[in-house]
């Protein structure tokens, strides 16, 4: 089932570099994609090296499956499924989140308000609800919160009225192409290069895939797993994704001290932050959809 749409990894050197610190160790891509980086790590890891993949994504998977190495391995599962690995057992965790270029340049997988498709949105299309069938049901109030936090939508509540409108007058919305037409429709100021309907589809995708909770469960996991001097590197794509990162990397790197227990000695930090890193301005020009990446690299302590 290998689709024609290709991926542009970005950041692959710089990735790669910050994540590999032996090349017999046991590293975890938790964004398969199309294998962009997946391929990068097998090409430098050892013979004992070890590299297990995640997607959530069925046509992510099947490309992943006909990589022949007896070094990888590829699970269907979302990457909270981290937590189910060994304690102590990894040298590095790499996420590379969103989407692919795939998910969003094909219209029938219904990310994109580019083209038409069916409203659906779904990572993992072998499970779960499709945004077409949330917004045939979901409450006014529900709508518009998850605009407004996923999307930091100004005019959230205008556009999930109308599409409560819309339902009870012409049924429920089944297209992209329906739900960027009223999103234009309810959006009354114009963001300069920025189509009207990208907040809310932002917004509708972060939430059916439950990006951000499962991007909280992956970080808390990848604590465990990580081996001391282990490496964390996650390249985010919005200001949403990379708070996180970025607040989930400062919270461990501190030490912990207890206020009840004033005499007990301060818990020792799990986390050394290393870097922040952007794409350079070639690899911009090269792949525009790398302008917004920001990865954060991180090491496990021994503690
Ligand atoms: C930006 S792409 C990764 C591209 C990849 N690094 C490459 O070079 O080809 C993100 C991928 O992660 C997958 N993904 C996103 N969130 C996920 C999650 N919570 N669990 C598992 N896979 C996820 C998506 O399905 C998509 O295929």
């Amino acid at each position: 089932m290998e689709s024609t749409w290709q991926h542009t990894t970005v950041l692959l050197n710089e990735a790669v570099d910050a994540l590999l610190t032996k090349p017999d160790g046991t590293y975890i891509d938790a964004t398969f994609g199309r294998g962009g980086h997946s391929r990068f790590i097998l090409s430098q890891l050892a013979p004992e090296g070890r590299l297990i993949a995640f997607d959530k994504d069925p046509e992510a998977v099947s490309v992943a499956n006909a990589i022949e190495d007896e070094r990888f391995s590829i699970r269907h599962e979302g990457f909270s499924g981290l937590r189910h690995l060994e304690g102590n057992s990894v040298a590095g965790v790499l996420m590379d989140l969103g989407v692919s270029s795939p998910q969003i340049d094909n219209p029938a997988r219904g990310f994109s308000f580019r083209g038409d498709g069916p409203l659906d949105m779904r990572m993992d299309t072998t499970r779960g609800e499709s945004v077409a069938d949330w917004l045939a049901t979901a409450q006014a109030g529900q709508i518009a919160e998850v605009i407004r936090e996923f999307g930091e939508e100004r005019f959230a509540v205008q556009i999930a009225k109308a599409v409560v409108a819309r339902r009870q007058e012409r049924g429920p919305l089944a297209t992209t192409a329906e739900l960027a037409q009223l999103v234009a429709g309810a959006v009354k100021t114009r963001e300069p290069g920025q189509d009207p309907a990208t907040r809310t589809f932002q917004a509708l995708r972060i939430f059916i895939n439950a990006e951000l909770e499962e991007l909280q469960q992956a970080l808390e996991a990848s604590l465990d797993i990580l081996e001391p001097h282990g490496r964390l590197v996650v390249i985010s794509f919005h200001s949403l994704e990379d708070r996180i990162v970025k607040q989930f990397i400062a919270r461990n790197s501190r030490e912990v001290f207890d206020r009840r227990a004033p005499f007990a000695q301060p818990k020792a930090m799990k986390l050394k932050a290393l870097e922040r890193i952007k794409p350079t301005a070639e690899e911009i020009a090269a792949n525009p959809r790398s302008r917004s990446a920001i990865m954060r690299v991180a090491e496990r302590t021994e503690a």
